[in-house]
């Protein structure tokens, strides 16, 4: 089964066409990135407005590079939730034209769950069921995914997810958006003991993180040098506050797999890209004899790839949408099964 997909949840305007959930044939993404960073970060108005722009060509494309045209596809799969409302609704009724022209099948995609999807096409042998690190701009969830549809929250942040932590931590560094990626750079050359950070945790909660509380500390550690005429030490700093980040991210995640007596962890999302907290799992899961697996890197960030794949799975489940489709900004990762 053949999928034409669709994403413009942020942005990036993306589109792929993706065989049996598996098989990427094609995928093609446009990323704004260049524009925003004059910003500073997202401007959702004007990412609205490029995606109007792009889609048509990015779709088109997309079928010329798989070598396909609209005939040839079985369903047409696309971002629905959650995401920028202004910059959803490009795809959602880029989508919904498309499927009322040619009569194929709408398939409405959960951000998060193609997140998660982009492992498949990674490991084309993996299957559910397996716990999940979910760590994006906008979330950081621990999700038991027990089949391809059906998830469960076991963790999730408190306030801020670890991209925005990542992002406004090097955004009060001068790093520019978006910040996370070349934060991780920097601290490659950085002392992580250089500074000490708090870790912090949630009563009662042990799986769920709470990360304004570190980005307060780190920024209140640059506030300071700067008001003391020093020079901010960016390399230990940045090395600082991703170990603690990431010490963050692994303990809950590890311990929340040891308590439910799960050994296939996933990780997914932008933030998964992050090479300590590869490593740090890498080495945690092969102390415990966990199987570990990590989207390629060319998967971790927005793509509509990832949107053929879930949008296969959520097909199978009949998750099939009318032309009432909306696009919706915040919407649950468990929302259906
Ligand atoms: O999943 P994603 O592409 O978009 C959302 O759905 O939000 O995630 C983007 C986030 C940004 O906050 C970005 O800074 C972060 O992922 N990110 C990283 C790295 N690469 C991307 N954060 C830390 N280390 C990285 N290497
Ligand atoms: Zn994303």
């Amino acid at each position: 089964m053949k999928i034409l997909s669709i994403e413009s949840s942020c942005d990036e305007t993306a589109a792929a066409v993706v065989q049996d959930g598996r098989e990427v044939l094609s995928s093609v993404i446009a990323s704004q990135v260049e524009e925003h960073k004059l910003y500073g970060g997202v401007v959702p108005e004007i990412a609205s407005r490029r995606h109007a722009e792009s889609i048509c060509g990015v779709v088109n494309e997309a079928l010329y590079e798989a070598q396909t045209t609209l005939e040839d596809i079985d369903a047409i799969a696309v971002t629905h939730a959650p995401g920028l409302i202004g910059a959803l609704l490009v795809g959602v009724n880029f989508a919904k034209g498309l499927s009322l022209a040619t009569k194929k099948p709408l398939v409405p995609v959960h951000h998060l769950r193609s997140h998660i999807a982009a492992n498949y096409i990674s490991h084309k042998e993996l299957k559910p069921p397996f716990l999940c690190l979910v760590v994006s701009g906008g979330h950081s969830h621990i999700v038991m995914v027990e089949s391809y549809t059906k998830m469960r929250i076991i963790g999730r942040t408190r306030d801020d997810a670890a991209g925005e932590a990542f992002d406004k931590a090097a955004r009060t560094m001068g790093i520019p958006y978006p910040g996370g990626i070349m934060l991780d750079k920097i601290a490659e050359k950085g002392d992580a003991d250089a500074f000490k950070l708090p870790h912090p945790k949630v009563d009662d909660a042990p799986y769920d993180f709470s990360f304004s509380g570190l980005k307060t500390a780190v920024i209140n550690i640059i506030h300071n040098l700067e008001q003391k005429g020093e020079e901010v030490p960016k390399e230990d700093v940045c090395a600082s506050f991703r170990k603690a980040v990431v010490d963050c991210l692994v303990k809950n995640f590890i311990q929340a797999a040891k308590d439910l007596g799960v050994t296939t962890l996933v990780t997914a999302g932008g933030v998964s890209a992050n090479s300590l907290l590869r490593r740090e799992l890498q080495h945690e899961c092969e102390l415990n004899a966990f199987k570990l697996y990590m989207p390629d890197l060319s998967l971790c960030g927005d793509n509509a790839a990832m949107v053929g794949s879930q949008g296969y799975y959520e097909y199978l489940s009949s998750n099939i949408a009318q032309l009432d489709l909306n696009a919706v900004a915040t919407l649950p990762i468990d929302y259906r099964e």
